[in-house]
């Protein structure tokens, strides 16, 4: 009989975090590696956010909280989705978890059940489909093609809806992509699903401050009033305030949803990290001038990186509206060679070979459901990442 379950055997490893550990393997055994796997800002967190989690040791906020969060986080998260998104949540209908990855998880163990469908935009975050794969349900997906701007549109949304659609997973700006919806592209989704009261949406706003050239955020609940009570908005302070290793995720929906997802936790892993909260707290209610110049270092990066890759013979990257990442396509690298003679049959194989051979890491397209493509992160210095490019393009140039 096998030990591991069969659950887990459907089950892929984050393939992102496994370029990330390659890369780190190749960097200690002396190579000379840049990595631009990891999805994470490169800034320290804010001095005034580390002064609240040392303030809160020093208190003695270091003893379990309510499950779900404590009240005065519940309230600056309202106060937060409120003033930014003009949502209205009471403290009741919030849930605070270890990061927003453990959010989104815990809705789908909440809420389903074998033969639930999930719709999810391809390319697509790589922890989306073996969540809810995990949760026992059936991702569905629907591509948003390079031509689109790697979106869907409403007719892509009307035709994978079916009776068993439960939830519709919508991430704008987009990892891996960057694409971000207008608030008239989203509105067309939002009138198909107004259509369908079965459908819930599990709206995945990480990146909501990542936007550049004056593009509105804007979120399905907001949007769409209609939707209110049947959204989950969720969000984060890991990408807004460079906090990722903190481990504070939070979200707003319906009072019976929230309280489903802290029962859960409360079997799981209980309150999020006590420091931490009082960290979140002074992130949403302090200065938000570290959101502003990230905003600007971001902007900068991405049309350094955009321009560099077009450079490149063979490889089309489109300008993304906003996150920290960029999803060019190497359509027109497929079945050349390199220079030490690996063959590019696809996109795994581009970026294996381009790791070797220029130690440059990349995450390859297929690890998002898109391809052939890969992913750029360009949360890294602009040295970094001119360095990168002309190793990628002279990569390119050596492909005969
Ligand atoms: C689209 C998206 N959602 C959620 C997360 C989870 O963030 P965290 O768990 O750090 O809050 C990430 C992190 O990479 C992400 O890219």
């Amino acid at each position: 009989m096998a030990f591991l379950s069969d659950t887990l055997a459907r089950v892929k490893p984050s393939p992102t975090i496994a370029v990330t550990n390659k890369a780190r393997e190749l960097s200690e055994a002396g190579r000379d590696v840049i990595g631009l796997g990891a999805g994470e800002p490169d800034f320290d967190t804010p001095a005034h956010i580390k002064a609240a989690a040392i303030a809160a040791i020093e208190a003695g906020k270091t003893k379990y909280t309510a499950v779900d969060g404590i009240p005065e986080l519940k309230k600056a998260i309202c106060a937060k989705f409120a003033r930014e998104n003009g949502l209205s949540y009471k403290p009741s209908q919030i849930t605070v978890a270890s990061g927003g990855k453990q959010v989104l998880f815990n809705a789908l163990v909440a809420t389903l059940n074998p033969g639930d469908e999930v719709i999810i935009p391809a390319p697509y975050w790589v922890s989306y489909p073996d969540m809810v794969l995990l949760a026992g349900g059936t991702p569905v997906f629907v591509e948003g093609k390079m031509e689109a701007g790697y979106k869907i549109n409403a007719a892509d949304l009307e035709a994978a809806i079916t009776p068993q659609t439960k939830w519709f997973i919508f991430n704008s700006p987009s990892n891996p992509s960057g694409a971000a919806y207008t608030r008239d592209e989203l509105k067309a989704l939002t009138e198909v699903l107004l259509r369908h009261p079965q459908v819930w949406v599990m709206s995945d706003d990480m990146y909501e401050h990542l936007v550049f050239g004056g593009f509105e955020f804007t979120t399905p609940a907001q949007v769409e009033p209609g939707l209110y009570d049947r959204t989950l908005t969720c969000n984060g302070v890991s990408k807004a305030y460079a906090m990722t290793g903190w481990r504070i995720g939070y979200a707003g929906g319906p009072e019976h949803l929230i309280k489903a997802i802290a029962k859960v936790q409360s079997q799981s892993t209980s309150n999020p990290c006590s420091i931490s909260q009082y960290a979140a707290v002074a992130a949403l209610n302090g200065p938000q001038d570290y959101i502003t110049e990230s905003r600007v270092a971001f902007e900068r990066r991405r049309d350094l990186v955009v321009a560099a890759l077009n450079e490149c013979p063979g490889i089309t990257c489109p300008t993304p509206e906003g996150a920290f990442y960029v999803y060019p396509s190497i359509a027109g690298l497929i079945g050349k060679t390199s220079a030490a003679g690996v063959t590019i049959g696809d996109d795994e194989t581009f970026a294996t070979a381009l790791l070797e051979e220029t130690g440059v890491a990349v995450v390859f397209g297929a690890a998002f459901g898109l391809s052939p493509a890969f992913r750029i992160s360009y949360a890294t210095s602009d040295a970094a990442l001119s360095d990168a490019c002309a190793r990628i393009k002279s990569f390119c140039e050596g492909l005969k």
